[in-house]
């Protein structure tokens, strides 16, 4: 699909950190081409202003209008690093996490074990006692295996463990597939549909070492589809009145999982999350009123819209190709390694020439990665100043959630680092990867 050349500064009303000042791209209010100088490409940077200020519209959101007790959990799996917990722990979220490694991250950062919340549909006996040992708030358990794995592991210690039981509610969120959880056939969860679920909660009631706080759903990520939580909502009380009636259990807590979408490009929707919040509070009431329950605590776990908008990485060109009367190439210094999303999901980003704001966009390009295949494409058909050239900066927008977390070692190219912005001073959160930590694990 063709897309239209962009004006110069097109790019910098995707986000209020976005700017320019004498051809340069700005982000967070520092010179990108500066930052890519002094700390080398490839560079993820990460706006920690902006990651408070995400924190804050649901911090202040959920204050307002849910009841007490209510919390926002940071989903560390967009982007899990001690500083990101320090910051989002310092905001009072509490945090998701869904591996032992996001568990040992959380925990080495100094963050607040009982603000823990453990995902993952397929735990060990080693991830349930880590957990245990680790001092983890609530685990979400999945299913009846790990449910009796869990009571057996509480057992031994002879503790009682806070759970919630992650259910299904069967709502397809109209997001791309691979994102998609809450529909009945999802590998995660106990569905409603199928009467599974029924059976789950009446099995977890019965477990002398588990203490049921309440219910988990979650039906997908990059979620724009307007009602969405608010059909999770009225799915999950329905659910919860059911429940109250056939064993008199009332769970305390809701939660609602993750998933507002972000603007990776600007033809996609601006989401307002305290609206959004107050609407689906709003549906909560008017609900629970109808079927004469209490409003439970509220939980949501947002991680993209967190950090995503906070995060850029920028890149030096290696090479611009021609192959005459077919198509141009720009290649960079990273690539799938670094930013795997096009390649999986064919996802979209604002691309930029960080060094030229001022020229128009009238190159059509693929913006393409330094990986020994062709399918290493960070962005298919975008537009550069056709003055573009080896040496240049090019910046990647929207790349905080899922880049530097889902980065790997393909062709032994190193991690980049992750630099913060605050206030116009700029460091080191996590180190780039050097040739020695390629080999580090190596016999
Ligand atoms: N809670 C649960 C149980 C989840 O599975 C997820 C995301 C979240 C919360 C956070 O959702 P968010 O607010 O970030 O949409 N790698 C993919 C995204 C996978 C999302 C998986 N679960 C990507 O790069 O788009």
């Amino acid at each position: 699909m063709m897309t239209t050349p962009t004006t110069p500064y097109e790019e910098t009303a995707l986000c209020a950190n976005l700017g320019r000042r004498d051809g340069r791209l700005l982000f967070a209010g520092q010179d990108t081409v500066e930052l890519a100088r002094q700390y080398g490409t490839p560079l993820y940077l990460m706006d920690e202003d902006r990651i408070r200020y995400n924190c804050r519209l649901y911090t202040q959101a959920f204050n307002r209008c849910l009841p007490a007790g209510s919390r926002v959990l940071y989903a560390s799996k967009a982007a899990a690093f001690r500083q990101m917990c320090r910051i989002v722990g310092e905001e009072g979220l509490g945090l998701d996490v869904v591996s032992s490694g996001e568990i040992y991250t959380a925990m080495t950062a100094g963050f607040p074990m009982e603000r823990v919340y453990y995902h993952g549909n397929s735990k060990s006996d080693r991830d349930l006692a880590f957990a245990l040992d680790a001092g983890v708030g609530c685990i979400v358990v999945d299913g009846v295996e790990e449910l009796l794995a869990l009571e057996a592991e509480a057992g031994r210690r002879d503790a009682r463990q806070k759970v919630l039981l992650r259910i299904t509610p069967g709502i397809d969120p109209h997001t791309y597939a691979a994102v998609s959880t809450g529909q009945v056939d999802s590998k995660f969860g106990v569905s409603i549909e199928t009467g599974q679920a029924d059976e789950f909660v009446k099995l977890a009631l019965g477990q002398p070492h588990l203490s049921v706080a309440g219910f988990h759903c979650h039906v997908g990520s990059q979620v724009f589809w307007e009602d969405v939580f608010e059909r999770s909502v009225l799915v999950m009380m329905a659910f919860i009145r059911h429940i109250r009636d056939t064993t008199g259990y009332l769970p305390e807590e809701l939660d609602l999982g993750g998933g507002y979408g972000v603007r990776y490009v600007q033809s996609d929707p601006a989401i307002d999350i305290p609206r959004k919040i107050a609407s689906v509070a709003e549906t909560l009431a008017a609900i629970a009123r109808r079927l004469s329950l209490p409003v439970p605590k509220v939980l949501m776990e947002p991680g993209r819209s967190i950090v995503a908008d906070a995060g850029m990485t920028l890149y030096t060109v290696g090479a611009v190709k021609e192959i005459t009367g077919y198509k141009r190439y720009v290649a960079v210094d990273g690539g799938m390694a670094d930013n795997p999303r096009y390649a999986l999901y064919g996802a979209k980003y604002t691309c930029c020439n960080a060094g030229r704001m001022d020229e128009p966009g009238d190159m059509l390009c693929d913006l393409v990665g330094k990986c020994c295949e062709s399918g290493d494409i960070i962005q298919p058909q975008i537009h550069l100043p056709a003055a573009t050239q080896r040496g240049d900066v090019i910046a990647v927008c929207t790349t905080g959630a899922y880049n530097f977390s889902m980065a790997s070692g393909y062709n032994r190219l190193r991690r980049p680092p992750v630099v913060m912005l605050q206030n116009g001073r700029s460091y080191v959160a996590v180190k780039g990867e050097t040739l020695e930590d390629l080999v580090r694990l190596d016999m």
